[in-house]
């Protein structure tokens, strides 16, 4: 199959979605691999290493979606990538479908292929936990005074109490947003539906200043807190919201909440979306940061991640086809978002409020 590799085109976003190693052992198993020039610069994975792998160069985007049949990418299509679409192609990127309506008229009216990345995951999104260490980081940075933050050191000195931080989700980001924020000294509260969360955090943080509770308990640590951290797989289709906007005012003067999930109108009613380049916006008093794609600061490193978790889809449906691909692999089928100009995906239909065929329906009836 051909196979290609775009630079990724948001901005700040470093990562791409297949190393040499990954190209390598596809072009091994007699497939091509298009590689767009520049495509994983700033992942360390210079134009010559990927030609060492095997990989054919090519000068553009357009070019590459020319050709290639199977598009991997890193993120969802963007506007300037909307012309390159076509019948033939496998999209296989984070799509985050629900989110984005006129990504997916696009994707339908194309009538290709498309598989969300992120939710083929068995073991949780590999670049996570990155998402919620690097959040956390920025976090504890806007707590500090000349950011406009609280004043509050991240650790305990004197007889000063280090700053204080909420987690909302204690998931794959919550679990590593509590390692930087407990590592380097704050006092962190986890909230959770989930018991087995809350449990499994306690156990592993027993030594630090970490408590867990439920997440009705929100109202009570909101005013006490200098840095709220939101980590929670928000059901897209709901109306409400964990933190309204009637609810900054009983927070602490400085204090800032850094939205890694960055649902719009999600967990926290006034989160928008925002870039590496304009990352902060305050509402009424309080700093949001809601970058998201938080990973893609850290390329090198999430593109390892991220290239190693793929791979074994991308063989399967380099190898057997996408459809085929899907019926031999229900971690795949669940990303199936749609094909053919069907919508496949049960959050993108409930949410968008669109006709749907299940996967598994779809799949038995090609
Ligand atoms: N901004 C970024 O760059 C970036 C990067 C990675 C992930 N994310 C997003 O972060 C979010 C979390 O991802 P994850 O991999 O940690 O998911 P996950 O499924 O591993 O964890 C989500 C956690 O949220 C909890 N939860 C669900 N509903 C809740 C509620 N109402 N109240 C409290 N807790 C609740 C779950 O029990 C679970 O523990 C996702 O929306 C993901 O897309 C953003």
């Amino acid at each position: 199959m051909q196979i290609g590799v775009p630079r990724e085109i948001k901005p700040q976003e470093g990562r791409v979605s297949l190393l040499p190693p990954q190209v390598g052992e596809l072009v091994s198993l007699g497939h091509t691999v298009l590689v767009e020039k520049n495509a994983g610069a700033l992942a360390e994975a210079a134009a010559d290493h990927y030609a060492a792998a095997g990989a054919e160069l090519i000068d553009d985007a357009a070019a590459l979606f020319d050709r290639a049949e199977l598009i991997v990418k890193v993120k969802e299509i963007l506007p300037p990538e909307y012309a390159f679409l076509r019948a033939h192609h496998i999209l296989f990127t984070n799509i985050h479908a629900a989110a984005n309506r006129q990504q997916l008229d696009r994707l339908l009216q194309a009538r290709l292929i498309a598989i969300a990345a992120e939710e083929t995951h068995e073991l949780g999104s590999p670049n996570s936990v990155l998402a919620g260490e690097i959040g956390a980081l920025e976090g504890v940075r806007l707590v500090l005074a000349p950011h406009g933050g609280s004043g509050r050191h991240f650790m305990r000195h004197f007889e000063a109490m280090p700053a204080r931080a909420l987690v909302l989700g204690l998931g794959g980001v919550g679990r590593g947003a509590l390692r930087t924020l407990l590592g380097l000294g704050l006092s962190v509260v986890g909230l959770d539906t989930n018991a087995a969360a809350r449990r499994e955090a306690t156990l592993v943080w027993y030594k630090s200043d970490f408590s867990a509770d439920h997440i009705h308990a929100l109202p009570r640590y909101l005013g006490h807190v200098d840095l709220v951290l939101n980590c929670v797989l928000w059901d897209k289709g709901r109306n409400d919201h964990l933190i309204s906007r009637a609810m900054l005012k009983d927070m602490k003067r400085g204090a800032v909440i850094v939205d890694i999930a960055c649902d719009p109108h999600g967990a926290i009613e006034t989160s928008r979306p925002t870039t590496w380049e304009d990352p902060v916006y305050s509402v009424d008093g309080v700093r949001h940061f809601c970058v998201d794609n938080i990973p893609g600061a850290a390329p090198v490193t999430a593109s390892a991640g991220y290239a190693v978790a793929i791979l074994p889809f991308i063989k399967l449906i380099a190898e057997h086809g996408a459809l085929e691909a899907c019926r031999r692999n229900r971690w795949l089928a669940r990303g199936l978002t749609c094909a053919g100009g069907v919508l496949t995906l049960a959050e993108a239909a409930r949410v968008q409020d669109r006709p749907y065929t299940p996967a598994e329906q779809f799949l038995a009836s090609v």
